[in-house]
């Protein structure tokens, strides 16, 4: 169902796109949280673009303004404390940050949904699963009870959630992890958005079912052709399933990549110390790299490179000079002054 009120506001019709603009382009933007304590520079002018039917895995430790820079997209950030002194995020080319509260609520959820960390936390504990899938389409369709709830087991049977018919009157408490992070799935695919942004949505589950969410949420998106940002900070969880990579570290993208390429090859410190990082089978025994050092302080970020105190490609310049995002071929940048001492696998 189209809202009159986002057409006249120009966003274009669901499924049309603007000839010249991706998906959902995050441009330059600035996120800054006002404190007791002083200006915490949670986002510094990340960018990154997606299409339809494209997955981009966003990577970045803890603090790096991975979610804060999702919660920016969804407008569900606290304003004030946050504050966003630049940037745009555009959809189907229409500014979202220009957009009144009314239009943006027709888009968040509907258009743009999220599934988030904490699948029991987000889980009303009181009403039924069923009860609370339905409620999507009670609520933003006007479905009859009847409807909602058949449209509720076709959900569950889509996120493969086994026996969905009997399960539909469980609580919450009733299901595992795994299964309520596929009914936080249903709930926030329900209305159909183009994009869909999991934040961390498996660092709750053990291996094996995390790699089953990320593989429901990558045929989800072949079946939809929605756009899917997946935020973690484990590379590994996302490698089979993402197309391209951004990687964050103090609140700027450090590099963009595609998934593979970042793996043989990747073109930043940071990156390359992730990558080292993470228990490989085949170099059993040997000991594993750890990036020496702890994340920035947003308060009082380091100059330079914000990286610059825990890199081992370090130079004077780091430490004065911010590093612009370098474009290494048509589809890669780094934002490392010395990207290709990294990139020809340098010695560290
Ligand atoms: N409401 C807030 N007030 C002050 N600072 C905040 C607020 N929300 C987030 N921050 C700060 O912004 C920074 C970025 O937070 P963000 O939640 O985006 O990190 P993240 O990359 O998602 O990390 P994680 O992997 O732990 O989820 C953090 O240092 C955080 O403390
Ligand atoms: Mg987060």
């Amino acid at each position: 169902m189209r809202n009159p009120s986002v057409e006249t506001q120009g966003l274009p019709a669901r499924g049309a796109h603007a000839a010249d603009e991706p998906l959902l382009a995050v441009d330059n933007l600035h996120v800054e949280f006002h404190t007791r304590q002083g200006v915490a520079h949670a986002v510094n002018g990340v960018s990154y673009s997606l299409n339809a039917g494209e997955t981009l895995a966003v990577l970045g430790e803890s603090g790096s303004g991975k979610s804060v820079t999702a919660q920016a997209i969804m407008g569900i950030l606290d304003m004030p404390p946050a504050r966003i002194p630049a940037g745009e995020i555009r959809f189907h080319g229409t500014d979202l940050l220009k957009l009144s509260d009314k239009d943006r609520s027709q888009i968040r959820g509907q258009r743009i949904a999220m599934v988030f960390q904490d699948a029991l936390s987000a889980l009303n504990p009181v009403f039924t699963v069923g009860w609370q899938i339905a409620e999507m389409f009670r609520v933003h369709r006007g479905m009859s009870r009847g409807d909602a709830r058949k449209k509720a087991v076709e959900l569950m049977d889509r996120v493969r959630i086994p026996g969905a018919k009997q399960r539909i009157d469980d609580y919450p408490h009733q299901f595992s992890g795994g299964m309520r992070q596929r009914i936080m799935i249903a709930m926030s695919i329900a209305l159909d958005p183009e994009v869909l942004i999991a934040d961390e949505p498996t660092t709750a589950l053990d291996v094996t079912v995390q790699a089953q969410i990320m593989e429901l949420l990558a045929e989800l998106r072949q079946e939809s052709n929605m756009g899917l940002i997946l935020i973690t900070h484990d590379l590994g969880v996302v490698a089979d399933v993402a197309d391209k990579i951004a990687v964050m570290y103090g609140g700027r993208i450090v590099e963009n990549a595609p998934v593979h390429d970042l793996y043989r090859n990747p073109g930043h410190p940071y990156t390359k110390g992730l990558l080292e990082s993470i228990p490989r089978v085949d170099l059993k025994g040997q000991e594993l790299y750890a990036i020496k050092g702890m994340p920035p302080n947003l308060l009082e970020m380091p100059s330079g490179c914000a990286f610059h105190p825990r890199c081992p490609y370090r130079r004077d310049e780091c430490a004065t000079a911010v590093p612009p995002l370098y474009s290494i071929s048509g589809t890669r940048s780094s934002a490392c002054h010395y990207w290709r001492e990294v990139f020809d696998g340098g010695s560290r």
